[in-house]
C-alpha cells in the first residue's frame, strides 16, 4: 500500500472509531434523558392533574370537570390522558401533540422503554365517573434527539470530509517529490548520474534532496576517478608492453642474429677445416647469449615487480633501477630503501610513486642522478623521496596522467604528494607521505582528494 493510502486508511479508521464511540455515547445519553423526561412528565402530569381538581368541593358536575380535565393535556408533548370508566372502557383521551420530523419506529423502539402508565389518585368525589390515566409517549422525545443526531452527524460528516480532503490534498503534494526522488534513484541506479533534484519544498524534503545531490555527485566523481585510473592502468600496461616488444626486437634480436650468423660460420670453418678460427667465433656466440641472458633477466625482472609482492619492496624496486641502469648506463642511482615489507597495498603505492617519478625524470629531466628514499618513521608514517638533477618542471608544462595517478593513489591511503622544483634549483623533487598505518584505510573525502587534484 502506498504511503498516502495508508496514512488516509489510518486516519480514516481514527475518525470511524471516534464516531462509532460518540455514537455509543450519545445512545447512552440519550436513553437516560428519555427515561428522565418520561419519568418527570407523568410526575409533572400527576401534580397539574390533582391541582386542577383541588375545589373538588365547589364542584358541582364532576363528570364535566373530569372531561375538562383529560381536555387540558390535549396536545401535551409527552403524556397522554385517558378517563377509563368504572368497567374498564376508555370513555375520553387526549391527542398528544405530533412532531415536525417523527422519529423512525426503529429508533423509538431502540432508544425508548415501554410506556408508562399512572392512575392519578384524585378525590372520590371523582371515582364513581371513571379513572383517570396518564400514560407516556415518548415519540416527541424521541424525535428530538432524533433532529439533534442529525445535525450532529451533518456536522461530523462535513468535518470528517473537509480533515481527509485536506489531508488528502497535503499528502498529495507532500509526496510527490518522494516520487520524483524514487524515479531519480532509478535513474542513477542505471548509471545517469546527470541526475539532479529540485532543493524546495518542506524542509525535510530539502534536506533529503540536499543529502541525494551530494550522494550522486561523490557518485559522479568517483566513477570519473575510476576512469581515469582505469585509463592509466591501460596506457602503463600499453607502455609496459611496447617496451617490451621493443627491447626483444632492438636487443635480443640482433643478438639472435648474430649467433645466427656465427653458427653458419663456424659451420663453414669445419667444411674448410680452418679450426684454429672456430674458438673466436664460439666466444662471439657465448658473448651474444651472456648478453641475451642479462636482456632476458632484466625484462624478467621488469615483469616480476609487476608482481613485486613475491620479491618484496626493496627487491623490486632494485630490479626498476637495474633496468634503467642498464637503459641509461650513464645515469647515477642513489638508493635508500628499508629491507621491511609496509603490506601489500603501501608496497604496491610506493613502488608505483617511485616507478612514476624515476620514469618523469629520465624522460623529461635528462638527469645525471636519481636519489630515491624511503623512510619509515617512528610513528608508523612513511616518507617517500625521489630527487633528479634535470631540467626540472617547465612551466605551463602539459599536464600527463602519472603526477595526476601518484596523487590519487597516495590520497587513496590519506596521504600527500607534492611535485616541485628543488629548492637547490636543479631537477625536481617528488615528496609524498603516507600517514600510520591504522589510518591508511581512512581514505580523504572527495573534497580533499579534489583538492589535492588541483
Ligand atoms: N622529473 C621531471 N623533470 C622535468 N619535468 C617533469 C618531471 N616530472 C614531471 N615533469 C613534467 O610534468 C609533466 C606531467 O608529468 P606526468 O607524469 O603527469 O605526465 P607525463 O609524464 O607527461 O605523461 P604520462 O605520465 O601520463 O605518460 C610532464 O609532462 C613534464 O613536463
Ligand atoms: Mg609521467
Amino acid at each position: 500500500m502506498s504511503l498516502r493510502n495508508r496514512l488516509l486508511a489510518s486516519i480514516f479508521a481514527t475518525l470511524l472509531l471516534s464516531l462509532i464511540a460518540g455514537g455509543a455515547f450519545t445512545y447512552w445519553h440519550a436513553v437516560a434523558k428519555i427515561e428522565t423526561e418520561m419519568n418527570a412528565a407523568i410526575a409533572v402530569g400527576s401534580r397539574i392533574a390533582r391541582n386542577a381538581v383541588d375545589d373538588w368541593e365547589e364542584t358541582t358536575d364532576p363528570a364535566r370537570r373530569l372531561a375538562l380535565l383529560v381536555a387540558d393535556f390535549e396536545g401535551d408533548r409527552h403524556l397522554r390522558a385517558t378517563l377509563v370508566g368504572p368497567n374498564g372502557n376508555e370513555l375520553r383521551s387526549s391527542e398528544v401533540a405530533r412532531a415536525d420530523t417523527p422519529a423512525p419506529a426503529w429508533l423509538i423502539a431502540l432508544l425508548a422503554a415501554p410506556p408508562k402508565k399512572v392512575a392519578v389518585d384524585l378525590p372520590e368525589i371523582f371515582d364513581s365517573f371513571g379513572t383517570f390515566v396518564l400514560q407516556t409517549d415518548p415519540r416527541n422525545e424521541v424525535a428530538e434527539v432524533w433532529s439533534d443526531v442529525w445535525l450532529t452527524l451533518s456536522v461530523l460528516t462535513i468535518f470528517c470530509a473537509l480533515v481527509l480532503a485536506f489531508i488528502y490534498w497535503t499528502l498529495a503534494t507532500t509526496v510527490r517529490p518522494l516520487q520524483s526522488l524514487t524515479a531519480a534513484f532509478a535513474r542513477v541506479g542505471d548509471g545517469d548520474y546527470r541526475e539532479r533534484l529540485n532543493e524546495q519544498g518542506p524542509l525535510e524534503l530539502v534536506r533529503l534532496s540536499q543529502s541525494f545531490n551530494q550522494m550522486v555527485e561523490r557518485l559522479a566523481r568517483s566513477e570519473a576517478q575510476n576512469k581515469r585510473l582505469q585509463q592509466q592502468l591501460t596506457n602503463v600496461q600499453d607502455e609496459e608492453r611496447s617496451d617490451l616488444a621493443r627491447d626483444l626486437h632492438d636487443e635480443i634480436g640482433p643478438l639472435l642474429f648474430a649467433a645466427d650468423v656465427d653458427t653458419v660460420a663456424i659451420d663453414q670453418l669445419v667444411k674448410a677445416g680452418e679450426y684454429e678460427a672456430i674458438p673466436h667465433r664460439v666466444g662471439i656466440i657465448r658473448d651474444a647469449i651472456g648478453r641475451m641472458q642479462r636482456h632476458v633477466r632484466d625484462i624478467l625482472g621488469r615483469l616480476r615487480s609487476a608482481t613485486l609482492l613475491d620479491v618484496g619492496l626493496a627487491h623490486a624496486i632494485d630490479n626498476l633501477v637495474a633496468f634503467w641502469r642498464s637503459h641509461r648506463p650513464k645515469l647515477v642511482f642513489s638508493v635508500d630503501i628499508p629491507e621491511e615489507s609496509f603490506g601489500e597495498v603501501i608496497d604496491g603505492t610506493v613502488y608505483r610513486v617511485v616507478q612514476e617519478s624515476i620514469s618523469n625524470a629520465v624522460r623529461h629531466g635528462s638527469p645525471t642522478t636519481i636519489g630515491i628514499t624511503v623512510v619509515s618513521n617512528p610513528d608508523g608514517s612513511i616518507d617517500i623521496r625521489v630527487t633528479d638533477d634535470g631540467c626540472g618542471l617547465k612551466t605551463g608544462g602539459v599536464r600527463g596522467m602519472g603526477i595526476v595517478g601518484m596523487r590519487e593513489r597516495v590520497a587513496t591511503l590519506g596521504g600527500t604528494l607534492e611535485v616541485e622544483n628543488r629548492n637547490d634549483g636543479r631537477g625536481v623533487a617528488v615528496v609524498a607521505h603516507l600517514p600510520p598505518r591504522g589510518t591508511h584505510t581512512a581514505a580523504p573525502s572527495f573534497e580533499t582528494r579534489e583538492a589535492m587534484l588541483q
